[in-house]
């Protein structure tokens, strides 16, 4: 039995190699490897696609979370509020910047940043609020901004996963400092690591670009210590090759996701899309108590899914200085959530396939 796997990286690339391998061999042509035409080329090309004024191509999406935070000044001492529910990195990044992460919970229903939990998250060493747009579903970005605004905060959004989705149709990443990852597993992916960040101010997509490159201001002048963080010119390459077929991957998303909406729907508990939000689907969550059970079954019938995340954040140890951290709404959830494949690479009729054997799945349990 051939199994149909949660994404299929073989795939997109066998339809692209050729491409992908010209775009590689123009690199090694012209030599320019680092911040080559191609990282321009990008950069532009991403900006006008995502209605932002600059894009600035970065190492990876951990490293857009710091270097966006380093420019707005967050450093020891300032506090910035994020959420318990999203990969490591989103609160990692906080403390690699020498901040403190402050935990708000999850809404019930989408899994995303409860905005009414902000004020209660507040203290005089707040500097900024980072929601994180799981699964390629936008936060509800309203009240999220009214609340930046009135308390003078940056707005840093952990885009990871939502390259496509929007807000009152709008783009992620355009309301605040958007931080984006290229890696392999996202829907718009280099070939190793990759990211960028997203910001309509002039002087801090200057100050990103000299933050990217060990401080740089030209060639012989350096301002101030800083990481290399540069997006590699072969990455750039590639993922310029993929950026034409970016719509299509995602209304392939969009499709898998509706069909899944209406067949699991009646049957199933389904994350619900934030009101206003045209989601992305970089995941497809379901949920049930018996997750495990759910999974194992998928797998007995040639189906891989996955859970994104069954450790929320503030339980890594990699957070234990933070101190003990109590979100009951997040860690209820890690616990009934499965990720169905839903990749532009997914044979509609494997996802039918996938449909039945949960429906059977369920009605089987609901006749014992
Ligand atoms: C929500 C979220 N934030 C941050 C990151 C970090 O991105 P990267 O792996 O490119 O450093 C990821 C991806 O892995 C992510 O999913």
């Amino acid at each position: 039995m051939t199994t149909v796997p949660y994404v299929d990286l073989v795939k997109q690339h066998a339809a692209l190699r050729a491409e992908i391998l010209e775009a590689v061999d123009r690199v090694l042509c012209h030599g320019q490897f680092i911040n080559g035409p191609e990282v321009d080329l990008f950069e532009s090309n991403l900006a006008g696609l995502l209605g932002v004024k600059h894009v600035i191509g970065v190492a990876s999406g951990t490293a857009a979370l710091t270097l966006a935070m380093r420019a707005l000044g967050i450093g020891p001492g300032d506090d910035v509020i994020t959420v318990g529910h999203s990969y490591v990195a989103t609160a990692t990044s906080i403390l690699l910047v020498g901040a403190r992460p402050v935990f708000v919970d999850i809404g019930p229903a989408t899994g995303l940043m409860d905005a009414s939990l902000l004020p209660a998250a507040l203290t005089p060493q707040t500097k900024a609020v980072m929601p994180v747009h799981l699964g390629g579903i936008a936060c509800d970005m309203d009240p999220i901004e009214r609340f930046c605004g009135e308390h003078g905060l940056h707005l840093i959004e952990d885009c990871a996963q939502a390259i496509g989705a929007t807000y009152r149709g709008r783009s992620v990443g355009s309301f605040g400092t958007g931080c984006f990852s290229l890696h392999p597993l996202k829907t718009l992916a280099s070939c190793g690591d990759g990211g960028f960040i997203t910001t309509d101010d002039s002087d801090r997509a200057q100050l990103l670009r000299q933050l990217r490159s060990l401080g740089h201001l030209d060639r012989d002048h350096v301002e101030f210590a800083s990481e290399n963080g540069r997006l590699d010119t072969l990455q750039a390459a590639i993922v310029n090759v993929k950026l034409p077929h970016l719509k299509d991957w995602i209304s392939a998303r969009r499709q898998h996701g509706a069909v899944y909406h209406e067949a699991l729907g009646p049957h199933f508990e389904l994350t619900a899309v934030t009101k206003s939000c045209e989601p992305a689907f970089s995941a497809f969550v379901i949920r049930h108590d018996d997750r495990d059970e759910l999974i194992a079954y998928l797998a007995k019938h040639g189906f891989e899914a996955k859970v994104h995340y069954p450790i929320p954040i503030h339980r890594q140890t990699a957070l234990s200085s933070v101190g003990s951290v109590s979100l009951p709404r997040t860690e209820a959830l890690v616990r009934r959530i499965v990720s169905l494949p839903v990749s532009p690479e997914l044979d509609p009729s494997d996802r039918d396939a996938l449909i039945d054997t949960l429906l059977t799945w369920s009605q089987t349990r609901a006749n014992t």
